[in-house]
This record gives structure tokens, sequence and C-alpha cells, in this order.
């Protein structure tokens, strides 16, 4: 039987955020309530919502705003905050606001039907408690937003880094790792319904483990494993720490075609004494020691990164050596963000972000500036070049022309052919931007 509740769900944050979504919709299908794209029509709205940055924040805070404005024309209007800002804000915004009428954690998904039930009774619910084995592996997710060619798969829930900036460790809790078994299955089930590539999901993949009768299943294990459901499914993963990418994983991925030739490396930055101060457990020199590793084992695989500008304490020679790794790296692309102190850290508790927002943001702009001549140095060498590329959809730019990936994870945009999307094709590349390759269907 049908409810004719409909929901819509908006996300915000990184790709786990957007692969829970998808959790949370199928346990509510499987309880009977449709979705919508239209937030106009709907009943219910759920944002789930990201706390990695201050900025991340605001606009969810002001998107809230907005459906303040909508239940003011709509009386009943559900509203639910999903995911990171459960826990931090939810006395805050539940007492002051006077909003939400829902707030559920990352690891609350399976009980959304009953919170909900209990909104329908006209009392506010609340479950923020986080979980010591929660995977939702047995949940086939439903696919939202998708091109029916790329999904994503979490293999893992939580962080226990404890890098001293970050907010992830006290919203997703403890590491977990999700069956393996069900990882392999969830792959296969995706190929089998026309996808062909999977990106899988972890806060720190390399530190992946899984018992089973037969011994522990580590990463390097896993990617083999999910790498033999089929050589025309594509695997990628995210994010790789660098103190724990091991040589065995290297080789792992140099021994399938499949697995793609793109690493995913966050640095933070170049300078010892910073690394330090974030609690990143590794140096300047490990991090190098690593990046040999690749261009030995991996040659011409895409390395790319995140940096953090400005973090507490960063003198001026700090950020050089941030650019001066960044060149002797020569990323191919990079998440480059000003440091925004997140309460309950470890940065919070016992240093002082001292670094003037000024200073933030000259330092950020030359990090940003510095890539992007990288960035077009490593798209020209591709001139010339041919690769295969999955092709994922229509360009936005323009009808006659689709958009497509090779293993790099580089966006490339060609004429349109006969093929359609989820096949791949070889592509020549004839032009760069900073951002895409620009190619033609290669003759055969
Ligand atoms: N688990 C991944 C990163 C997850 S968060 C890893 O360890 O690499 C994604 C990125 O956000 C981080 O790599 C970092 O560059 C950035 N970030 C995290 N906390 C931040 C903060 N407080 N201020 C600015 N950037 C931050
Ligand atoms: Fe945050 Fe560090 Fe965990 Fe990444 S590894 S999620 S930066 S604590
Ligand atoms: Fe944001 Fe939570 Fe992801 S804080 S980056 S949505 S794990």
């Amino acid at each position: 039987m049908k409810n004719a509740k409909k929901i819509h769900i908006e996300t915000y944050g990184c790709q786990m955020n957007f692969s829970d979504s998808e959790i949370v919709a199928s346990i509510l299908k499987e309880n009977n309530y449709d979705f919508t794209d239209d937030i106009k029509i709907a009943d219910i709205i759920f944002v789930n919502t990201c706390s990695i940055r201050e900025n991340a924040e605001e606009r969810v805070r002001k998107r809230l705003q907005y459906f303040k404005s909508l239940r003011k024309k709509k009386p009943g209007l559900v509203i639910g905050l999903l995911g990171c800002m459960a826990d931090r804000t939810k006395t805050a915004l539940m007492d002051e606001e006077q909003l939400l009428d829902l707030i559920a954690g990352p690891d609350a998904y399976r009980h959304l039907p009953q919170l909900l039930e209990q909104v329908g009774t006209g009392h506010r619910a609340i479950d923020t408690i986080l979980s010591l084995d929660e995977t939702y592996a047995d949940i086939t997710p439903v696919r939202l937003d998708s091109n029916g060619v790329s999904a994503f798969i979490s293999i893992m829930r939580g962080c226990e880094n404890y890098c001293s900036y970050c907010v992830v460790p006290s919203t997703r809790g403890q590491e977990r790792s999700r069956d393996a078994a069900s990882i392999v299955g969830e792959t296969r089930n995706l190929f089998e319904t026309g996808y062909r590539e999977v990106t899988l999901l972890g806060q720190n993949v390399n530190s992946y483990s899984w018992n089973t009768a037969n011994g522990l299943v580590n990463f390097a294990n896993l990617l083999a494993q999910v790498a033999t459901v089929n050589p025309l499914m594509r695997i990628r993963f995210a994010t790789s720490h660098p103190k724990d990418i091991s040589d065995e994983l290297l080789q792992t991925i140099a021994r399938y075609p499949n697995l793609c030739k793109a690493i995913h490396l966050p640095v933070q930055s170049g300078s010892n004494h910073m690394l330090d101060k974030m609690n990143r457990k590794y140096t300047r020199e490990d991090y190098q020691n690593r990046i040999q590793a690749i261009r030995q084992i991996l040659p011409g695989c895409a390395i790319t990164t995140d940096i953090i500008a400005g973090f507490c304490d960063e003198t001026e020679e700090d950020h050089v050596e941030t650019l001066s790794l960044m060149r002797w790296v020569g990323y191919e692309a990079a998440y480059m963000f000003k440091y925004s102190e997140r309460p309950q850290t470890l940065a919070a508790d016992t240093l002082i972000d001292n670094v003037p927002e000024d200073v933030k943001d000259r330092r950020l702009k030359e990090i940003i500036d510095l890539q992007q001549e990288l960035s077009l140095a490593s798209n020209r060498k591709d001139i010339g070049k041919t690769f295969e590329i999955l092709i994922e959809g229509k360009s936005k730019r323009s009808d006659n022309q689709y958009f497509g990936r090779n293993t790099h994870n580089k966006v490339a945009v060609f004429s349109k052919t006969l093929a359609v999307p989820g096949d791949y094709v070889s592509v020549t590349i004839t032009g760069a931007t900073s951002a895409t390759l620009l190619g033609e269907i290669a003759p055969n």
C-alpha cells in the first residue's frame, strides 16, 4: 500500500553523504514513502548536512530559513535534519529556531520510519546516537540523481584518525568496515543493471579490514575481489590516507586494468611543523616516499590532493613549503580550503586559530593559482594521446557533445557518436584547459 507522503531530500557535503542519502531513500521507499525532486510539492523535506567547515553549516542554516518560509505557506510540512550537523546542533536548532521536527544522525537512518511516525503524532523526534557496528550492509541504495553509469559504494563508516582540525571523528564516530561480500555483491548488481564505474568510499579506505572464515580481507584484497566482478567495471576509491597507502595496494592497482590509475592522497600541508600540529602522523619526507612508490609502481598514475591554507601557527615558511611540495608532486588537481576552526576538535581545544583572515585568503589564492598552472600543464601533456573514455552523458555546453572520464579521472569532451552513455570509446586529445580535455573519437 502506498503512503501518499512525498519526501524531498537535499544533500550537502562529501560523497559519503550522497551515498547515505541513497540509503535513506531506500529505507523510506521500503516503508512506502515516495520521493520528489520538486520541493514545492513535498510533504517532508530532509536536508542531509555537512559540518566540515563553517561555511558548509552556514549554507544549511540559510536553506533552513527558506524551508521555514515554505512551511508558512504549507502548515504541516515536516522538516528534518540528517547527517553530520545532527548531533552538534540538535538543541540549538530545535529550541531556538522552532523549525526542525526531526533530527537523525548518520547511524540512525534505520529508525527514520519510526521517527517520522513519532512526528506524525505531534511530537518532535531525535536520534543522534552513533553506532559501533552500523554499516547498512544489507541495504540496497536507491540511486538518486544517477546517470546510470557511475555509482558510489560506502565500504566503511566513521574515522578514528583525529586529525586535529577535523570534525568527522566526532560527527561520524568510530571507524568500522562493511562486510566484503556485500560490497562485491553490490558491485555485481550495479554491473548487471548497466553501471560501469563504482567509487568505493571511506574516510581512510587503506585501513579497511574485514574478518572472514578464510582470513582477513584488507583493502588491497577487497579491490582485487571487486575488480574481478567484470573487467568492464571501472573501480575508483576515496580517500587514501598517506600514512598507510601500502606497496601491496599499489601493486594490486597495477595488476588490474579496471582499477583506475588515479589516487587521491590528501597532503594538507607541505610543512612538517604543520603536519605535526595537524596530527597527520606522516612527514613531508614520508609523503614524498609514497609519491615515489606511486610513480615507480604505477607510472603515469594521476595524483590529486586536499590542502588546507592558514592552519594554526602557519608561518610564511610553512606556506612556501606547501607550494614547493605541490610543484614537486605536480598534482593533477586539488581541493583547496581555508582553515576553519570546528568545535569539538583537538585544534579548537588546544591551538589558537591565529592566522589573520586576509593572510589565509592570500595564501589560499597562491595555492589555487599554482594548482591552476599545474593542472593546465598536466592536461596539456595529454594532447596527442589517446585514452579510453567511459561516456557519462551529454556535455553541459552542447547537446552535440558527450563527456566522460579517462582512467586518470580527467573529464574529456568530444563530439557525439553512435555510442551511448556507459560505452567505452577511444578519444584522442586535441586541446586542453586546466579543467577539461577536448578530444575527437579516434579512428579504429
Ligand atoms: N578523510 C579524508 C578527508 C575528509 S574531509 C582525509 O583524511 O584525507 C575533506 C577535506 O576537508 C580534508 O582533506 C581537508 O583538506 C578539509 N578539511 C577538513 N577539516 C577542515 C577544516 N576544519 N578547515 C578546512 N578544511 C578542512
Ligand atoms: Fe578527518 Fe583526518 Fe579522518 Fe580525514 S582522516 S576524516 S581529515 S580525521
Ligand atoms: Fe561533511 Fe560529514 Fe562528509 S562533515 S565532509 S558530510 S563526513
